[in-house]
């Protein structure tokens, strides 16, 4: 799939629905999953594992002082997984007020949280050298191929020394367009493709466990 050959999406208005979508969705954590929150609790245990082997075991190099939360909503991830386990996270977010409701739902830990960036991933400028990790959950489906390569080389530059991204993604066996929001669902394969394109590699990849089967498969990559 290459953004020449998007066959089934109008690409000139490809972000301006996006965010038409998410504008009138409600800033709650059944807003951020769609209505799912009950996956909630699973999701943010199987990415605690995930995430914990790069930062807390004997053999880790990965600091903990700075996280990033792409497409981070409310702050469901950073109030459950990245703050738990980082001295500060940033959030990064397109929609301003999800961004709003932040500190309310974070509560008294919204004082790690230094900053809340209004932004699509497509426009982000990072800057050099900040983060230890960068995560992404549940928003790389709403970037064309070509704004995704682009957006991982900027995340690679933005990680400090041992630093990782990581992207927790639904996938599916066929490549498909949800006009709903907006996004695509890619198949494994294609995200592989798309991090070699952006000159990265994958360290481990793990899919998600206890997820209701009749949900798209989720996988967590883990790349560098
Ligand atoms: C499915 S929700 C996931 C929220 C959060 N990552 C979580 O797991 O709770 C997708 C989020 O991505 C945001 N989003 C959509 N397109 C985006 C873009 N181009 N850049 C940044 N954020 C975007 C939405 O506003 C929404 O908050």
């Amino acid at each position: 799939m290459s953004d020449s050959n998007l066959l089934w999406c109008d690409l000139a208005n490809f972000y301006e629905n996006g965010k038409k979508y998410w504008d009138s969705v409600p800033a709650t954590v059944d807003g951020m999953l769609g209505g799912l929150s009950h996956v909630s609790s699973v999701d943010i245990g199987e990415s605690i594992k995930f995430l914990k082997q790069f930062i807390q075991s004997p053999v880790s190099k990965t600091n903990t002082n700075y996280a990033l939360d792409c497409g981070a909503g409310i702050g469901r991830v950073t109030k459950r997984l990245l703050l738990p386990l980082f001295k500060q996270v940033d959030m990064l977010e397109l929609c301003q007020h999800f961004l709003d409701q932040a500190p309310e739902y974070i509560g008294d830990e919204m004082s790690r949280v230094p900053n809340c960036i209004c932004s699509g991933l497509q426009d982000f400028q990072p800057e050099p050298y900040k983060y230890d990790v960068i995560w992404c959950q549940w928003v790389l489906g709403h970037l064309t191929d070509d704004d995704l390569v682009s957006f991982f080389q900027k995340c690679r530059l933005a990680l400090t020394a041992d630093g990782l991204i990581i992207f927790k993604e639904n996938v599916s066996m066929n490549a498909e367009f949800d006009k709903l929001d907006s996004s695509y669902v890619r198949t494994r394969e294609n995200y592989l493709g798309l991090v070699e394109q952006a000159g990265l590699s994958v360290i481990k990849e793990t899919k998600q466990k206890c997820f209701p089967c009749d949900l798209f498969e989720v996988r967590m990559f883990a790349i560098k």
